[in-house]
C-alpha cells in the first residue's frame, strides 16, 4: 500500500453535526493521502463516528463493532491491518471503556479533537501489527479544532456548516452537554470564509448547524453577531438558500423571526423543538418555555413567514409523564399542525438527570402513546405536502431519482421531490411546478425555460 492509496470509511450516526463533522474528518485526512471510500470492506481505516443520544444508538456501535471483527480477522490473514477508530459523541462519553469492552478498538477520538485524528491513526500506525492499547483523545477545545482543519471540501449543491457548538441547557434527559461541551460560536470571519470556499464549489445551499445555532453569538465586526445578522451577511455574500437547524425556543429572539420574512434567502422552513405540550413536564425537562410560549412564538413566525413549514422533535415518557399530560402533547400538535416532526420514546441516559428520576414509564406505555403522537404527526405532514400541490417553486436539484431521467430535489419547505429532468440540471436550482403529494414526497415537472448553467 503506497501512500496516496490509502483509503477511509467513515460511518455516521446521529445529527446533522457528526455529518459536518465526518466531512470535516475526510478533509482533515485527504492530506495524508487518504481517499474516502463507501465500506467497511474496502477500507484501510474505519472510523465511526458514533452517537449517544439515544440507548439504541449508542448500543448500535458496539454491534456494527463486532461485525468489524471478521474482516479486520481477514485483512491481517492477508499482512495486512484494519485500523478501527471510535469518534463522536459515544467516544466522549465513554472514552477508555470503549476499548475495554471492544478491544478491535485502536483509538478513541470525542468531537472536539478530531482535528488530531493524522497524528491518532500515524501513531497507531507506527505500532505495526501488534497494536496496543487504545489511544484515547477527548480534550475539549473546540474552536482550535476548526482552525486546524484542512480546506473545506465540496459534495453538492447543499452543503452543512456547522457555526455553534456544545450547549449549557442541560435538558434533564440529554446528553448534549456534556458529550459536545459547553456552548461556543465560530467568529464570524471564519463562518463567512467557509462559505465562499463553499460557494466558490458550487454550493447553491447552506445550512447553518449548532446544538443551539438560534443562540449563535460570533464575535463580528463592533461585537457579537447573532444568528439574523449572519444569515443576512451570508445571503449579501451570495448564499442563495440558507437554513438552520438546531434552534431552542428561549433563543428564537425577534430580529431572528422577523429574517424568516425579509431576508428571501432564507428558506421557510424552522425546525423549534418543543418536546412537550405539557407545563409540568417541561419543567420536569429543565426547558425553561411553556407550551403557550412556544403557540406564542410559532404565532409569531408565521405572522412574519405564512407559508413557513414548522418543525419539532418531540419526547413521549418523560419520567412521571401522565396519559393526561401526554394528551397535552396531543393537543399541542394538533393546534401547531408540523409539516415534519421527529418523535422519540424517552431513553434513560446514564449521567442526565432524569436517569434517576422516580416514575419510569413502562416501554409498553411509552410504545403506545408513540404511536399514536406519529399517526397525528404524519397526518399533518401529509396534509402539509398536500397543501403545496398546485405551487410553482424552486428545487433545487441534488442527486439522481431512483428511475432513469429522474432527479430528486428539496423544495423550500425541505420536502424531496422528483421530477423528470435532464442530468445537466443536476446542482442547480430549477422551476418546478408541484403535482402530486405522498405522505413522505412529492412528485413535480419543470417548467418555464430553465437558468442557463452558473460559468
Ligand atoms: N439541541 C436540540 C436537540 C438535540 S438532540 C434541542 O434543544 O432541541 C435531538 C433530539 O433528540 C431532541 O430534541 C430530543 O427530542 C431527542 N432526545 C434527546 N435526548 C433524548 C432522550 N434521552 N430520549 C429520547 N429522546 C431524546
Ligand atoms: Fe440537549 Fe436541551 Fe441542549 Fe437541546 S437544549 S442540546 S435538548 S440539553
Ligand atoms: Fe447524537 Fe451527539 Fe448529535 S449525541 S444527536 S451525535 S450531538
Amino acid at each position: 500500500m503506497s501512500a496516496g492509496d490509502r483509503r477511509v470509511f467513515i460511518k455516521t450516526y446521529g445529527c446533522q453535526m457528526n455529518v459536518y463533522d465526518s466531512e470535516r474528518m475526510a478533509d482533515a485526512l485527504a492530506p495524508g493521502g487518504w481517499r474516502a471510500v463507501d465500506s467497511a470492506e474496502d477500507a484501510d481505516l474505519v472510523v465511526l463516528n458514533t452517537c449517544h443520544i439515544r440507548e439504541k444508538a449508542a448500543e448500535k456501535v458496539y454491534s456494527d463493532i463486532g461485525r468489524l471483527r471478521e474482516i479486520s480477522q481477514a485483512r491481517s490473514a492477508e499482512g495486512g491491518r484494519l485500523t478501527i477508530g471510535v469518534a463522536g459523541c459515544v467516544a466522549q462519553a465513554e472514552g477508555a471503556e470503549i476499548a475495554r469492552r471492544a478491544p478491535l478498538v485502536d483509538f478513541v477520538v470525542g468531537p472536539q479533537a478530531y482535528h488530531r485524528l493524522p497524528q491518532l491513526v500515524a501513531q497507531v500506525g507506527a505500532r505495526g501489527a501488534a497494536g496496543g492499547a487504545a489511544l484515547v483523545e477527548t480534550e475539549f477545545a473546540p474552536e482550535e479544532k476548526f482552525a486546524r482543519l484542512g480546506a473545506r471540501a465540496a459534495r453538492g449543491p447543499a452543503a452543512f456548516l456547522t457555526v455553534q457548538e456544545g450547549c449549557d441547557k442541560f435538558c434533564a434527559f440529554c446528553v448534549v452537554p456534556y458529550t459536545r461541551g459547553a456552548e461556543i460560536s465560530r467568529p464570524v470571519e471564519r463562518v463567512l470564509a467557509e462559505a465562499r470556499a463553499l460557494l466558490e464549489a458550487g454550493v447553491v445551499e447552506i445550512t447553518l448547524l449548532g446544538q443551539n445555532v438560534n443562540a449563535y453569538h460570533g464575535e463580528g465586526p463592533g461585537g457579537p453577531w447573532g444568528l439574523a445578522r449572519l444569515i443576512r451577511a451570508l445571503a449579501a455574500e451570495g448564499v442563495g438558500r440558507i437554513r438552520y437547524t438546531t434552534s431552542h425556543p428561549n433563543d428564537m429572539d425577534d430580529d431572528l423571526i422577523a429574517a424568516h420574512g425579509d431576508a428571501p434567502a432564507l428558506m421557510p422552513y424552522l425546525h423549534l423543538p418543543v418536546q412537550s405540550g405539557s407545563d409540568r413536564v417541561l419543567r420536569a425537562m429543565n426547558r425553561r418555555h411553556t407550551a403557550e410560549g412556544y403557540l406564542a412564538i410559532i404565532a409569531k413566525v408565521r405572522a412574519a413567514r405564512p407559508d413557513i413549514a414548522i418543525s419539532g422533535d418531540f419526547i413521549v415518557g418523560f419520567p412521571g409523564e401522565t396519559e393526561a399530560e401526554f394528551e397535552e402533547t396531543m393537543a399541542l400538535a394538533s393546534a401547531v399542525r408540523h409539516a415534519h416532526a421527529y418523535s422519540f420514546k424517552y431513553s434513560e441516559r446514564p449521567g442526565t438527570p432524569a436517569a434517576d428520576a422516580p416514575g419510569q414509564v413502562p416501554e409498553a406505555v411509552k410504545a403506545e402513546r408513540l404511536a399514536r403522537l406519529q399517526a397525528l404527526l404524519a397526518a399533518d405532514q401529509a396534509r402539509f405536502n398536500a397543501a403545496c400541490v398546485g405551487r410553482e417553486t424552486e428545487v433545487l436539484l441534488e442527486r439522481p431519482g431512483r428511475l432513469p431521467g429522474q432527479l430528486v430535489g428539496r423544495s423550500p419547505w425541505l420536502q424531496s421531490v422528483h421530477l423528470d429532468a435532464p442530468a445537466s440540471l443536476m446542482g442547480r436550482a430549477a422551476r418546478v411546478l408541484l403535482a402530486s403529494a405522498g405522505p413522505n414526497s412529492l412528485a413535480g415537472a419543470l417548467v418555464g425555460p430553465q437558468a442557463a448553467p452558473r460559468a
